[in-house]
């Protein structure tokens, strides 16, 4: 019997541990074995390639890591000839392709490309990047777009739909249930909530863009409450991120609502962190004969 089975919309996972996108080196497979987690998410393509910012692009802070990436990637067309067949060659776990545009119309011509090739069990929809001027926050913040842009990509596939929502937002409920009347699958949140630094003797901001992206553990109690309102004002499933380390960080998050978890920042201080996350939840169910789906949403 495996305790760790979950469903995430339309995928069913063996484990409920996936890797944030953006975060995660598939070298580190050299280094523990994949079917460790449940799906695989890449980082987010968009339409065109995207150089991303100038460095310095990550900082380090007393509780977390600041990054200013802005998007680097090939641009669909490169990923599909290059990046695509090594992922489909190489993984025995589901491929989620997270991606962004700047325009509706971007977003479902990048859909319509992915919609041609095999090997894709679904989408990440990133509606919730900080860091670049007019992509992702402009869609994520506004319930309306979000119905609109949820509406016209869920007419296009029948693959698993993942909305990945914001936490800079007055009311990130509002956000998920007008992703999930659009037709979203399940959710995923949080994206890196704002953040910044500055060095205090010379005034110089730590990193190039002076607001970017806030993520690890300094953001996990704001990622659990974030979870909590969501699975309380929707039906579809919560793949939650924010913080996560350890297995006991997963177990809260599932308390919370969530069907699943994703480790990203955890990775740059551990990269074997999902598979002593899996063991260690593994080895709680069973010493307490629970399966996951026993305690998913069950906080008191
Ligand atoms: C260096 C870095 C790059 C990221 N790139 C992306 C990205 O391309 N797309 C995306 O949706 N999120 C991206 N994220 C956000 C993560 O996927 C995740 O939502 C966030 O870091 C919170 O999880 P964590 O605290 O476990 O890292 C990135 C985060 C980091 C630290």
């Amino acid at each position: 019997m495996n305790r760790l089975a979950t469903a995430l919309g339309r995928l069913r996972l063996k484990s409920p541990v996936t890797v944030a996108s953006g975060t995660f080196d598939t070298g580190y497979f050299e280094l523990f074995d994949q079917s460790a987690l449940g799906a695989y998410t890449t980082k987010t393509i968009t339409l065109a390639p995207k150089a991303g910012n100038p460095p310095p692009r990550l900082y380090e802070t007393e509780a977390g890591l600041l990054n200013s990436i802005g998007l680097q990637n090939p641009g669909l067309k490169a990923w599909l000839n290059e990046d695509l067949p090594l992922l489909r060659d190489l993984l025995q776990i589901p491929l989620i392709v997270s991606f962004s545009g700047s325009s509706e119309d971007e977003f479902l011509r990048v859909l319509d490309g992915l919609e041609l090739q095999e090997g894709i069990a679904g989408y990440e929809v990133n509606v919730s990047c900080p860091n670049v001027a007019k992509e992702g926050i402009a869609f994520g913040a506004d319930p309306d777009v979000v119905f609109s842009l949820a509406s016209s990509l869920a007419a296009l596939t029948r693959r698993e739909l993942i909305f990945k929502l914001s936490p800079n937002v007055t009311d990130i409920a509002a956000i998920a249930q007008a992703a999930e009347a659009g037709g979203a699958s399940s959710l995923a949140l949080i994206n890196t909530l704002y953040g910044s630094a500055i060095d205090w003797k010379t005034g110089r901001f730590r990193i190039s863009s002076f607001v970017c992206g806030y993520s690890g553990s300094g953001i996990k109690p704001v990622a659990l409450a974030l979870c909590h309102k969501v699975a309380l004002a929707v039906r579809i499933p919560i793949l939650a991120l924010g913080g996560i380390h350890s297995w006991q960080d997963a177990l809260e998050f599932f308390w919370a609502g969530a069907s699943a978890i994703a480790l990203g920042t955890a990775f740059y201080s551990d990269p074997l962190a999902a598979v002593k996350l899996r063991q260690g939840l593994e080895d709680f169910l069973r010493e307490n004969d629970l399966s996951l789906r026993d305690i998913i949403g069950k906080a008191r």
